[in-house]
């Protein structure tokens, strides 16, 4: 195999989880992608915090800048605008592809990041930026290029919907219920941006943008938090048979001249906002740091994309993927987008199958 330096920025919920599984399932990553994936460092603040799971001492850095030099595949999994940038901006223009789960920074700087790449011929792949493990940002590009997005409605904040959901069933207070999703590595650094309906609002700035195909600014997107949710709303909704969801929703919308006839040109509108969701609807049965989005287009009709939204582990299989991806791209070419050469697995024939569900 071709060996490829894998630099990692960030060693927390998610980046340590990244490093575990990069470095116990690397083989079989090798296999799949054609090439090594050599873990080179680590770039962290504090050498000596405790990591779970934990990172060899040996990897762990705290000059980002050294590492960056020579990797081929750059991994941003710090969080915030700077430094994550600059680092990002440095590891694109010595050549390397990058992978970063960071919506802050792609909501707010994306044209410059994808610009920057572009005139290298580099790529910038960010799976993990919306949704944790579930995969929504390649069906947008990719999958449903060929299509017409008219809407997308989504619970895309793990910590919230996690809140809200202890609020409605355990009776918890936000307080309580946000210490423990904390806790849990769901929340953001400031976890002002998940209560506040920030996190969600940069989100809705991503897939707004992939599925119209155009840019849309974070300012641009209205924003309510769930901050001003109480426990009486909550339980007022439940006995009218509501649950309260903060829903991203993000619409192709018709232009109509003065006289409300249609122009024919098509504008875009995206909101983040807390909303009572019926009982029986799909989205109220959304449960714990689960998100769901909903896309809606003209030949595809409906399709819904349900999954693990936040957590260190599940969000490392989506920053996984793109490393896969990064990796194939090196040995073959191409957007990285190839199916597996390497067979390392037995077919079973039928005899010896036993199925169990
Ligand atoms: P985190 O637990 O706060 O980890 C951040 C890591 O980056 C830490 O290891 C920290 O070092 C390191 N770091 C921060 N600033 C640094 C700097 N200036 N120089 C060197 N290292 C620095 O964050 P996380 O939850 O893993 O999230 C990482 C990214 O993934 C964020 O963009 C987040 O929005 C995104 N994301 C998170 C989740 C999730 O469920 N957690 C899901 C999807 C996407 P120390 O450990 O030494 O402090
Ligand atoms: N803080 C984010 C959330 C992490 O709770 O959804 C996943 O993007």
């Amino acid at each position: 195999y071709r060996n490829l330096r894998v630099a990692l920025l960030g060693g927390g919920s998610v980046g340590a989880q990244v490093a575990a599984l990069l470095l116990e399932h690397g083989e079989e990553l090798a296999n799949r992608s054609g090439a090594g994936l050599e873990l080179v460092g680590v770039a962290v603040r504090d050498l000596d915090a405790e990591r779970t799971p934990a990172i060899p001492a040996h990897l762990l850095t705290t000059d980002a800048e050294s590492l960056i030099l020579g990797a081929d595949i750059v991994v941003e999994l710090m969080g915030g605008l700077e430094p994550a940038r600059s680092y990002i901006l440095q590891a694109i223009n010595s050549g390397a592809d990058v992978i970063t789960a960071n919506k802050a920074l792609l909501a707010t700087h994306g044209p410059e990041l994808f610009e920057a790449a572009e005139q290298v011929g580099a790529q910038l792949y960010y799976e993990a930026a919306v949704g944790g493990a579930i995969p929504i940002i390649r069906p947008l590009r990719d999958s449903l290029a060929g299509d017409r997005v008219t809407r997308i409605l989504g619970i895309v904040n793990g910590t919230t919907n996690f809140i809200l959901d202890r609020m409605d069933v355990n009776g918890d207070t936000l307080e309580n219920a946000l210490a423990v999703a904390t806790e849990l590595g769901y929340a953001e650094a400031d976890p002002t941006a998940d209560i506040g309906g920030y996190d969600a609002a940069q989100k809705a700035a991503i897939l707004a943008s992939l599925a119209f195909h155009t840019t849309v600014p974070l300012e641009s997107v209205h924003r309510e938090g769930i901050t001003e949710v109480t426990a009486g709303q909550v339980d007022a909704a439940r006995k009218a048979g509501f649950v309260v969801k903060l829903l991203a929703i993000c619409e192709r919308i018709a232009i109509v001249d003065a006289d409300g006839a249609e122009t024919g040109e098509y504008g875009v509108s995206a909101r983040v906002h807390p909303a009572l969701i019926p009982a029986a609807h799909p989205l109220a049965a959304v449960h714990g740091a689960n998100n769901a989005v909903f896309v809606q287009a003209e030949a595809a009709g409906s399709l819904m994309f349900y999954g693990a939204g936040a957590g260190g582990l599940e969000t490392a299989s989506a920053v996984l993927g793109d490393l896969v991806s990064a990796a194939r791209r090196h040995v073959i070419g191409g957007p990285g987008i190839a199916e597996s050469t390497h067979a390392t697995i037995e077919v079973l024939p039928m005899s010896s199958v036993r199925t169990r569900y």
